[in-house]
């Protein structure tokens, strides 16, 4: 039987059975949230694969924008990728994806990202690791400060619609100069807000907290408990003082033993105002994957660190488009990369670009696990030197 692969119509009646697949195979009940989805849904990039009339497959892609070095990027942000087990590994994704990826083209979107449920499946299509983030567990009696901390502001409990009305802007600071960070649409603010039960993974509801100087807001943070821990869902800050504060209330709530935290950048400079750093466990995994679905576009789109020059050959099977050679040059204030004949002095896959496009990880890094080819070797130092900067690639936001 064919299988048809088209964008659901009348999203009054098809959405519930649009929604099963992913029921089915994630486990969420998407119709719990429904008024906020019917918001948020770009109806025209949700896509269904039909089998005699039954929706078995989704996808859906988000307009969105990302942060790079020095300029915001439109994104196009893949999520709902489901097939539901009685017709998996029959080539669906694979579907789904290619026409997906017809359409970003078609639509000029320079990048690509998702959250990957499994780190084995995205690589194949040309995503690369992106940016990663940081999941913490600190007991409280080892979270002494060294130096001690003095707050030279207030922190506040704040309602959810004062939450709603200033962490927005709060957050949108933080991430000012950040690679890999997203604005968050209205659409997740609301979701947050309406706190679902069914999101809270059988924690309390939300409390919101704000940091204020001089009557402005510098920080905020968002938690939960849980028993006799306290879960950090989102902590933001604009500055030192702020970042120091917020920390300081977290470890100070009494009847709280422990203080999680999850998705907090790998630079984060918390471990370093610890007495004692190492009861703060920390561990790592992939957060955002991104892809380049225009090479040229996205290489010429950011800023350089370094000054220099490079010669790129990269193999894009899944884009067919991108395959070649690419000229770099690029520097602090921009970058301009064209089609080349020159030879090459890197060769890489789609994946491993895409992985080292904010700085996520080095070229050189890449080398020594076997990924790039470095037919001149200096090369790898000098796209090292070029491709990084200050602050890791960080991504709080969810879509
Ligand atoms: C992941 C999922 C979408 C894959 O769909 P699918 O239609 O079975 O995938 P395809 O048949 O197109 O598979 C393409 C290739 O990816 C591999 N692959 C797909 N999913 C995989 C997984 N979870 N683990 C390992 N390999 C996987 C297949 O083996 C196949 O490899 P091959 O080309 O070497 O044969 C589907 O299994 C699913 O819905 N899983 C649960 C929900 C989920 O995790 N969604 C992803 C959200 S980010």
């Amino acid at each position: 039987m064919e299988l048809e692969i088209r964008p659901i119509e009348d999203w009054d009646n098809q959405y519930e059975a649009w929604t099963k697949p992913m029921g089915r195979t994630l486990g969420f009940d998407l119709s719990l949230e429904l008024p906020l989805i019917r918001r948020q849904f770009e109806i025209d990039r949700a896509l269904g694969v039909f089998d005699k009339g039954e929706i078995v497959a989704t996808i859906h892609v988000f307009s969105l924008d990302m942060r790079v070095p020095g300029n915001v990027l439109p994104m196009a942000g893949v999520s709902h990728v489901c097939v539901q087990a009685t017709h998996r590994r029959r080539g669906i994704m694979t579907a789904m994806m290619k026409r997906v990826f017809q359409d970003i083209r078609d639509r000029g979107e320079p990048i690509s990202g998702l959250g990957a449920s499994e780190s084995v499946i995205y690589g194949r299509f040309g995503y690369g690791i992106g940016t990663h983030r940081e999941n913490w567990t600190i007991a409280r009696e080892h979270t002494a400060f060294h130096p001690p901390i003095e707050s030279k502001g207030q922190t506040r409990y704040v309602e959810t619609g004062e939450m709603r009305r200033v962490f927005p802007e709060v957050f949108e600071r933080t991430g000012a100069d950040r690679p890999g960070w997203m604005r968050r649409p209205d659409y997740v603010w609301d979701r947050i807000a309406s706190d679902f039960d069914f999101r809270r993974d059988g924690c309390s509801a939300n409390y919101y907290v704000v940091y204020e100087e001089d009557n402005n807001a510098d920080g905020y943070v968002i938690y939960r408990t849980i028993g006799d821990t306290l879960k950090v869902e989102g902590l933001m800050a604009t500055s030192r003082n702020a970042y120091a504060s917020l920390w300081q209330f977290c470890f100070g709530v009494d009847l709280k033993s422990s203080i999680i935290a999850e998705n907090r950048p790998v630079d984060d400079p918390l471990m370093w105002m610890l007495a004692d750093p190492r009861r703060l466990q920390r561990s790592v995994e992939d957060a955002k994957w991104l892809r380049l679905m225009n090479v040229p576009k996205a290489l010429s789109s950011r800023c350089y660190s370094q000054s220099g020059s490079l010669v790129i050959e990269l193999h894009d099977t899944f884009c067919p488009w991108n395959e070649g050679c690419y000229e770099l040059a690029g520097g602090p204030d921009g970058a301009e990369c064209r089609r080349s004949s020159k030879s090459p002095e890197l060769v890489m896959t789609a994946s491993d670009l895409a992985a080292t496009y904010l700085g996520g990880v080095t070229f050189s890094t890449l080398a020594r696990a076997g990924c790039i080819e470095a037919c001149v070797p200096e090369a790898l130092g000098r796209a090292d030197a070029m491709f990084s900067y200050h602050l890791k690639p960080w991504c709080p936001m969810g879509w």
